[in-house]
């Protein structure tokens, strides 16, 4: 599989580039700078990110590209570029003022591969606190801005590019361009890396590695385990075991109807009705980082206890993606990956199974694309993130079996009205959450004291940051009435109108 390597110096924009260069259909790595694999045939090119840092610093990143061969191409991006002219001998300084934001992009080299179908002038992104002001020996200009002249270089006669601005960013107009013209021309990849070849791949890879043993699996409802399921299915048939564990504090009605539709696909899984001993645990326990343990340990232990009646498993699937196993770059100051929440895991060490991660080399959007080629419900395939503890979580202080009842009723009349006014979609996140305490209302001539359902919903694109979303007013007070009219037990309806941060999505 042909593929770019992008070394990281720690930018936030690492990503965005991955995610840009697959978006061309065109498989790449991220690595940290200084751990270089050896450099196969399969290496197309490498693209040197962004950093915090600066070339100038004592403790700089300093790759070894001592083993890439002369006729590799390379595209150095901000960071990346200043690197390859300090270490060839040009010199790069404090810019004074930070190049920072917008620019206009001056051409001065149209007939540069680089360039190609780039327009004489174009709006691009700086974002730097250093700036080249001497090329080494060899190296010529061949785009400018106003204040950075040295925007865009080549070195003569070597396929070797830098660029002070991000082009992966939306901000750089024709950056998706400049980058397909280095990736798809330059480096001359076939672009072939589809869901399709992926699935194909993959499928032939799990056959080889699993043979003929046996797989366990813990389904979860969500995207990833999903679509891992469905790989393996495809590759091992029955030979792949799933477990659906219901702890009771899933949404109203959801083990049953997604364990029909999991049968649907022709998944060999078991649902394990486990809810008595999630409620007995959780008895007493009010404060959220040990509902949260309490929670995640009587997972592991039912998922065991079911692993462990089937006879001779060997390995132990999991849906791990992308964005879990990046090893993220020792630069001071560097971003730091935030990782997923895992909730099945820890098979007893005895079992010894080998684990099985067919989606690891995917991002989120990818999987689903995944999916989609796979026939995925597509109810399963567009669901909201739902927190591995669930209900939980949702249920402040204390959780009971009859507070999750209620919670359950409240929250299938929220979805249920954000699917009815095709709302569902433009939300990245929707909740109820019961809070503990009641207020006096009145229903009839009768005065009510009761409790208070809060709906939270958000527009986000990675759930770090998040926006309270502008539902419509007729929308809210379908859903208040509705809630207080057919869920007894409530008698206020609250929406949340904080953005994340500070508010975090969750309320505990
Ligand atoms: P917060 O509340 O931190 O949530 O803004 C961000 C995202 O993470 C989800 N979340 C969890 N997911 N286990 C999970 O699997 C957890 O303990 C957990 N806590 C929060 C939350 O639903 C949102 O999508």
């Amino acid at each position: 599989m042909e593929r770019i390597l992008i070394l990281d110096f720690g930018s936030q924009y690492t990503m965005l580039i991955a995610r840009r260069i697959r978006e061309m259909n065109v498989y790449c790595d991220i690595v940290p700078f200084n751990k270089i694999p050896a450099i196969t045939p399969d290496i197309k090119g490498i693209v040197l990110s962004g950093s915090p840092s600066s070339v100038r610093a004592e403790n700089a990143p300093q790759p070894d590209l001592g083993g890439v061969p002369a006729g590799l191409p390379i595209l150095g991006i901000c960071y990346g570029a200043q690197w390859l002219a300090w270490s060839r001998g040009g010199n790069v300084a404090a810019s004074g003022t930070r190049e920072y934001g917008r620019a206009m992009l001056t051409v001065k080299d149209a007939q540069d591969p680089l360039l190609k179908d780039v327009p004489a002038s174009s709006q691009v992104w700086m974002s730097h606190g250093d700036t080249i002001t001497a090329l080494p020996a060899g190296a010529r200009i061949i785009a400018s801005t106003e204040a950075v002249e040295n925007a865009a270089f080549r070195m003569e006669g070597l396929p070797v590019w830098g660029i002070q601005f991000h082009a992966e960013v939306h901000h750089s107009e024709f950056g998706k361009q400049m980058l397909r013209n280095f990736v798809l021309g330059i480096c001359g990849c076939a672009g072939d890396w589809t869901p399709d070849s992926f699935i194909e791949s993959t499928v032939a890879a799990l056959r080889k590695q699993i043979g003929t043993d046996k797989v366990v699996l813990g389904l979860s409802g969500g995207v990833d385990s999903s679509v891992a399921a469905l790989l393996l299915h495809k590759a091992i048939g029955d030979q792949l075991h799933c477990i659906f564990v219901d702890s009771g504090l899933l949404r109203k009605d959801e083990f049953s109807s997604v364990l029909e539709s999991y049968k649907d696909m022709g998944l060999n899984v078991k649902g394990v009705q486990a809810a008595d001993r999630f409620f007995g645990d959780l008895a007493g326990i009010t404060e959220p980082e040990q509902k949260r343990k309490a929670i995640g340990r009587d997972f592991v232990e039912v998922f065991n206890a079911e692993a462990a009646k089937i006879e001779n498993v060997r390995w132990l699937a999991q849906g791990t993606i992308y964005p879990d196993v990046i090893e993220s770059s020792a630069v001071p100051g560097a971003s730091v990956t935030i990782k997923s929440h895992h909730n099945v895991g820890g098979l007893p060490k005895e079992m010894k199974l080998g684990v099985v991660e067919p989606l690891r080399l995917l991002f989120k959007d990818e999987v689903r694309r995944v999916g989609k080629a796979l026939g995925l419900d597509p109810v399963i395939l567009g669901r909201h993130p739902f927190p591995g503890p669930g209900l939980g979580i949702r249920v402040l202080g204390e959780v009971t079996r009859e507070k999750v009842a209620i919670l359950q009723e409240a929250d299938a009349v929220f979805i249920g009205a954000l699917r009815r006014w095709n709302l569902y979609d433009d939300v990245w996140q929707a909740a109820t959450i019961l809070l503990p305490i009641k207020s006096v209302g009145v229903m009839g001539d009768e005065r009510t004291y009761e409790y208070t359902i809060v709906l939270r919903a958000v527009t986000s694109v990675d759930g770090m940051t998040a926006d309270w979303a502008q539902l419509p007013y007729g929308f809210l007070a379908e859903v208040s009435n509705d809630i207080v009219r057919g869920v007894k037990g409530v008698n206020r309806v609250v929406y949340d109108i904080c953005s994340k941060p500070p508010a975090t999505i969750e309320w505990e």
